[in-house]
């Protein structure tokens, strides 16, 4: 993308990664992506904030001549992570008496992960500020948004808090600011649940180190900016919270129908009883929206059949998935099918050993379910409701 003017002096300089459909080969980006940088002319100093993704050095490197950048004093470094960090190589070849203004861990990753040596690197402290003439940096330490090194940069004057993948979004679009609304609220979600929600825990805190700050644009180094902070501020504290919903997944695997026939009925017993349900069908489904129907839900049912004596290898890497996420789901339960044997509850529970949810007793069927096998489902979705309703989360 080109060089885009947010305020006076202070521009973007990043790329929209359109058709990228897959971050770290795990996340699905069905709506591509950016990697923010932005530029800062300041009345003596000018700073860069971040990089791009490497793939996208060509772009960051013309936007910064487009810019009129002949020399830059300063690159902040908020995010070790090579999307962000990944073109400073080639930013100091150009620039080579730019100043890398970054924490002491940041600094230390980037030496290991991009081999740049000491000397190029001025250490900051949290909430130390740097002048740019008639512009100020603010350094604040956010850890954990994502990895531990993460910080974000205040420009005091002009009321901006560049929050890297703090508060970002996988959405690849030409508008510059968001359009608050639904779609850029799925796409932040999803990107909360994937990447921000195992920390959720430390976000609380990093809400409340920037809740003072007088913030009229949230600059994230993914997706589009935000003029109304509140919305995205808000919606975190949502996510973040411990309220649940009166939901309950049902991430599900099956070979030859038998825990299909399960899952079917169970739905249907959900529903009837005022629960709402989002099953996923393991093989064929979209993991990003599986990790965002996490944010939320009160329960997790997972359904799989008996495989060589442990669990489907599709449920084990739902169960994973969801023992890596942490989200803060209160109930869990398994159900499903064997023909003649092995440990597949045993294994599950082992794998969510991470989660703070009650177990709830499982159902597994010999076979095709019957009769008493309806029956036991329809127990299960009967505590299932008794404890929404001790939450009181029942409509
Ligand atoms: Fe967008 Fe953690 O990098």
């Amino acid at each position: 993308m080109t060089v885009q003017k947010i305020k006076e002096n202070v521009y973007f300089v990043g790329a929209i990664h359109w058709d990228r459909r897959l971050f770290d080969e795990l996340i699905p980006l069905p709506d591509g992506t950016s990697y923010n940088a932005y530029l800062i002319k300041g009345s003596e100093k000018t700073a860069l904030i971040d990089t791009v993704d490497p793939t996208k050095e060509i772009e960051l490197v013309k936007n910064l001549k487009n810019a009129g950048v002949k020399k830059l004093d300063y690159l902040i470094s908020n995010h070790a992570e090579q999307d962000h960090s990944g073109v400073i190589g080639k930013i100091m070849e150009l620039y080579p008496a730019t100043k890398i203004v970054t924490n002491e861990k940041c600094k230390s990753f980037l030496k290991e992960l991009l081999l740049i040596p000491e000397e190029k690197f001025t250490v900051i402290k949290d909430g130390d500020e740097l002048s740019l003439g008639d512009k100020t940096l603010k350094f604040i330490f956010t850890p954990w948004v994502h990895w531990p090194e993460t910080m974000v940069t205040y420009l005091i004057e002009d009321k901006i808090l560049f929050s890297c993948d703090f508060f970002g979004s996988h959405y690849a679009t030409s508008s510059l600011f968001a359009r608050e609304g639904e779609k850029l609220l799925e796409d932040a979600k999803r990107y909360y649940a994937e990447i921000m929600m195992p920390f959720r825990n430390v976000i609380v805190k990093n809400i409340e180190k920037i809740a003072d700050l007088n913030i009229d644009i949230i600059a994230p180094s993914h997706g589009p900016l935000y003029r109304k902070p509140s919305f995205i501020i808000n919606a975190y504290k949502e996510w973040i919270s411990d309220d649940v919903k009166n939901e309950v997944i049902i991430p599900y695997v099956s070979m030859h129908g038998s825990t299909e026939k399960m899952v079917e009925y169970f739905i249907d017993l959900l529903v009837d009883r005022g629960i709402e349900v989002k099953p996923f069908n393991l093989p064929r489904t979209d993991i990003g929206e599986f990790a965002m129907a996490l944010v939320d839900a009160a329960t997790i049912v997972i359904a799989s059949p008996m495989v060589l004596a442990g669990a489907h290898p599709a449920a084990v890497y739902a169960a994973f998935l969801v023992n890596a996420l942490r989200p803060k789901t209160k109930f869990i339960s398994i159900i499903g099918s064997y023909g003649w044997g092995g440990r597949f509850i045993e294994q599950l529970k082992s794998l969510l050993s991470n989660l703070n949810a009650e177990f709830i007793e499982p159902v597994t069927v010999k076979g095709y379910p019957e009769e008493e096998d309806f029956k036991s489902l329809e127990n299960l979705a009967d505590k299932i409701l008794s404890k929404h309703r001790e939450l009181k989360i029942i409509p």
